[in-house]
């Protein structure tokens, strides 16, 4: 596996890294056993970036990866996510708190979940309107001088934040919704590039629908966060399934798969940029991790431009949930 660095800090990690949120959220019934062996596969591969966050099953996904990498964790990167607050009503009504003492508190509760003296790169999850970031950054970044901590990450911000956080401590990588799907971030690019950020493609397979492998949304069950994306509804759907098996048909013709088009895609827009996509599926993980070998040529980008010049079709979140990036 080849591998690339993450922001100016010093990390380096594999060029396709592993998000471990579907063992426990997302994507209906959790799979833990699947997962587990799908996180062992994934390092013999030589993945080497791990991501979950305290949100994911309010610690349970934590705990699940700090025990799935644990004789192999000096070989690898964890990153986990601060911000949210669970809803006490079990929903997705969460509020936001990157208060210092949150952030403390989290990190020392996330430190003995994961079973790990360190935590490689904590990400603020969500900016919290109520702190300013530079409190947020200075926090990190004294965590990072106890050796808690080893790289600051950020997640759904904008260049106003990321200018604001960095100049307190270096962030080492942003973490946003991009695919062929979602465009978005590309704004974002240029003031990465000035400022030495990393950049880590979260959802980097269009929530599973970048890899042919989908339904409509009706037929998810509504623990399912497909069966409320607005992609999968009526309408978008369709189209996005057109667009999909166009991609597909050029993966093939390439010798892989759509899913490894769609990440191979990504390592393409940037040497920054390192996605991290999930599955709980061990053959699937040596597929997606097989993209960091699937060279696309200008033809190619082209060819995938052609099919969708600006991205898919149907918003990445229901109104409610969409991010704000300042
Ligand atoms: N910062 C944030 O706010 C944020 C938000 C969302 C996600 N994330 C992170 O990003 C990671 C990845 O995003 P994601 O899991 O939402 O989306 P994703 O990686 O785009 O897609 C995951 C879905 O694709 C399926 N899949 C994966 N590889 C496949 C393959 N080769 N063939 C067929 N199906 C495949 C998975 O199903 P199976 O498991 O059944 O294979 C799952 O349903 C998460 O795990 C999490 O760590 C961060």
């Amino acid at each position: 596996m080849k591998s690339r660095k993450l922001g100016s800090a010093g990390l380096e990690v594999s060029a396709i890294g592993y998000g471990a949120m579907g063992a426990h959220i997302g994507y209906g019934a959790s799979d833990v056993e699947g997962a587990a062996k799908t996180v062992h596969r994934a390092y013999e591969l030589g993945v080497t970036l791990f991501d979950t966050a305290e949100m994911y099953g309010w610690g349970e996904n934590e705990k699940f990866l700090g025990k799935a990498v644990h004789g192999f964790r000096d070989d690898i990167k964890i990153a986990t996510k601060f911000g949210f607050v669970q809803d006490p009503t079990g929903g997705w009504n969460m509020e936001l708190n990157s208060t210092p003492e949150n952030i403390r508190k989290v990190a020392e509760a996330s430190l003995v979940r994961l079973g790990v003296d360190h935590i490689d790169l904590f990400y603020q999850h969500r900016p919290d309107p109520n702190v300013p970031i530079e409190d947020v950054a200075g926090t990190v970044g004294d965590l990072i001088q106890e050796g808690k901590v080893g790289y600051f990450g950020m997640s759904e911000v904008g260049e106003n934040l990321l200018r604001r956080a960095n100049a307190v401590r270096q962030v080492s990588a942003l973490q946003t919704e991009y695919s062929i799907f979602e465009r978005d971030a590309e704004v974002l690019f240029p003031v990465l590039a000035e400022l030495g950020i990393g950049f880590v493609p979260y959802s980097p397979l269009g929530r599973g629908f970048l890899t042919g492998q989908t339904k409509p949304a009706a037929e998810y069950d509504q623990t399912d966060i497909r069966s409320m994306d607005p992609r999968w509804q009526p309408g978008n759907y369709e189209k996005n399934l057109d667009a999909v098996q166009k991609l597909s048909a050029l993966a093939q013709a390439k010798g892989g798969t759509v899913a490894q088009l769609a990440l191979a895609w990504l390592l393409a827009q940037g040497e920054n940029i390192v996605p991290i996509p999930g599955t709980r599926n061990a053959n699937r993980v040596a597929e997606n991790a097989g993209a960091a070998e699937f060279d696309l040529n200008a033809e190619d980008l082209a060819a995938i431009s052609e099919i969708l010049p600006k991205g898919g079709f149907g918003a990445r979140y229901i109104k409610e949930f969409m991010p704000e990036w300042d």
